[in-house]
């Protein structure tokens, strides 16, 4: 790796690095600017930015509370970038999630390539969506601490906030449930990208006998994430020089999702009984995982460390699906080598569709009857987070052409069991002596607001505010 490729861990957020697993709480700043008083704003920037926590060095204690912030194209025009720095933005970043739809025009198209049809439409999201005056949103300010500390963080940031927010901030609210489970039971967090050149645990570096246990391929180019650095392509993003303010950036993809547990657990139950298997079977198929997080690829743990869970592939272990079905979300989420007719290819090509995924859930578990207080149509879902130097050609490529698509991989019909995308289709699980075909009466899962953001490095932060 060359000296412009050594990454620059101490002007990259540490969200980028970090999930910050020990703060179970964090909270999602939804604001506006109150007017284009650059001085303002720019001033609050400039103090926040010294407060914005770092990839490295990682705070002296893990239980210290995390800042990282992000911006959408108005937030950074509202700081005052021009527009022929803001142009050198993707297309897709600039346009946003959910473009504007004039009345009696057709969907947009980017709304069309997510699937945020029907009840997902941006018609009716909470936030980011087509209703004015929820619509416009200039940044995220993510924040994660302990439970304790959660409120103490908020209230201090809402309080600085004051005088350069329009309205009061939206606040969302994610924290990590038992055993890290999401809503639906599975365990989360298991599958990210390994990013060349990442400051190294020692136990992850080298096995003991001195040989690396990072699968030849796993190791992904720092320019898949970051701005500024080589990609699998090989190619940069840009030029690489120190005042370009996208250099140590990253695209920020943040959706809220929310789950429909009951309808997921009565449609599991309904299948399971159909095809006399447990529950946790047939939710196993759908998800790719077993409810613990062991992949159904390889059962056993494969090697040791927390690569255990993660260390498997699809070609040579399982073709047909007979094991994972080729539609499970896992499966279509991140196909490693199992698209087309070499492998290795086609796990090289997968390299250039990952994603880093931050998300929570966010609401309180359901439990049977509302035993704990909460009612079945209580509000719960997933803080949908995703990072990327490429918006189209990873998030939204995962999203529109496997997630959404019924001929992922020579399938003949069926989206992502998961998928909010609205599919009248059945969801097939390749089985012998014949494949099994259910029909998903509706999505569980629904799309309620999203935007897309910059997560600049923390030296273009400073530039931004410099002026002040
Ligand atoms: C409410 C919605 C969702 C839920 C409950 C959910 C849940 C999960 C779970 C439990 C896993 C397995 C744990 C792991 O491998 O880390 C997983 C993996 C994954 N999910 Fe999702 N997910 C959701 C939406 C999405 C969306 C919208 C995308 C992308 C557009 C996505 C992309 C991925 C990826 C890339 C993986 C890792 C696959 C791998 O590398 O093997 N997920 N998800």
């Amino acid at each position: 790796m060359g000296k412009k490729d050594e990454v620059e861990w101490d002007d990259v957020q540490g969200i980028v690095l970090s999930g910050y697993r020990e703060l179970k709480r964090s909270a999602y700043l939804l604001w506006r600017f109150q007017s284009d008083d650059l001085r303002r704003n720019r001033k609050w920037l400039y103090d926040l930015t010294k407060r914005l926590t770092p990839s490295q060095p990682r705070p002296s204690s893990n239980t210290q509370p995390a800042r990282n912030l992000a911006l959408t194209p108005s937030g950074l025009r509202r700081l005052g970038v021009d527009q022929s720095t803001l142009n050198s933005f993707s297309f897709e970043f600039l346009e946003g999630m959910a473009p504007a739809r004039a009345r009696g025009a057709p969907i947009p198209r980017r709304t069309n390539v997510l699937g945020d049809l029907e009840a997902s439409s941006p018609e009716y999201w909470n936030w980011g969506g087509w209703n004015e005056d929820t619509r416009d949103i200039d940044g995220l300010l993510m924040l994660f601490a302990e439970e304790t500390e959660i409120d103490q963080l908020i209230e201090a940031e809402m309080r600085v906030m004051a005088d350069i927010v329009d309205d009061e901030p939206i606040v969302l609210r994610g924290q990590l449930l038992d055993e890290d489970k999401e809503h639906f039971g599975f365990k989360d967090g298991l599958s990210q990208p390994k990013i060349e050149g990442r400051p190294k645990k020692s136990k992850d570096a080298h096995s003991k006998n001195g040989k690396s246990e990072i699968k030849p391929g796993a190791e992904i180019k720092a320019g898949e994430f970051l701005l500024g650095y080589e990609n699998e392509r090989k190619a940069r993003v840009t030029d690489g020089h120190d005042r370009d303010i996208r250099r140590n950036g990253t695209y920020l993809v943040f959706r809220q999702l929310e789950q429909d547990v009951p309808a997921f657990n009565t449609f599991v139950c309904d299948v399971a009984g159909k095809i006399g298997e447990t529950d946790d079977w047939v939710a196993a198929r759908l998800l790719g995982r077993w409810k613990n997080g062991d992949p159904l690829v390889a059962e056993k743990p494969n090697g040791s460390g927390e690569d255990a869970k993660n260390n498997f592939l699809y070609w040579y272990e399982d073709r047909a699906g007979l094991r994972c079905p080729i539609g499970a979300h896992i499966r279509r989420a991140n196909p490693r080598d199992s698209l087309g007719p070499d492998p290795e290819t086609a796990m090289h090509l997968s390299k250039m569709h990952r994603i880093i995924r931050r998300g929570r859930p966010y609401g309180e578990r359901w439990e049977p009857n509302g035993a704990n207080g909460n009612s079945d149509k209580a509000e719960r879902g997933m803080f949908f987070i995703a990072l990327n130097a490429d918006i189209a050609g990873q998030f939204e490529l995962i999203q529109h052409s496997w997630i959404n698509n019924r001929h992922f991989n020579g399938l003949y019909t069926g989206t992502d069991p998961i998928s909010h995308f609205p599919d009248g289709d059945g969801i097939t699980i390749q089985n012998r002596p014949t494949n099994l075909r259910v029909d998903r009466p509706k999505p569980f899962v629904t799309v309620r607001g999203g935007a897309y953001f910059f997560l600049p490095g923390i030296q273009a932060l400073h530039d931004i505010a410099a002026f002040a």
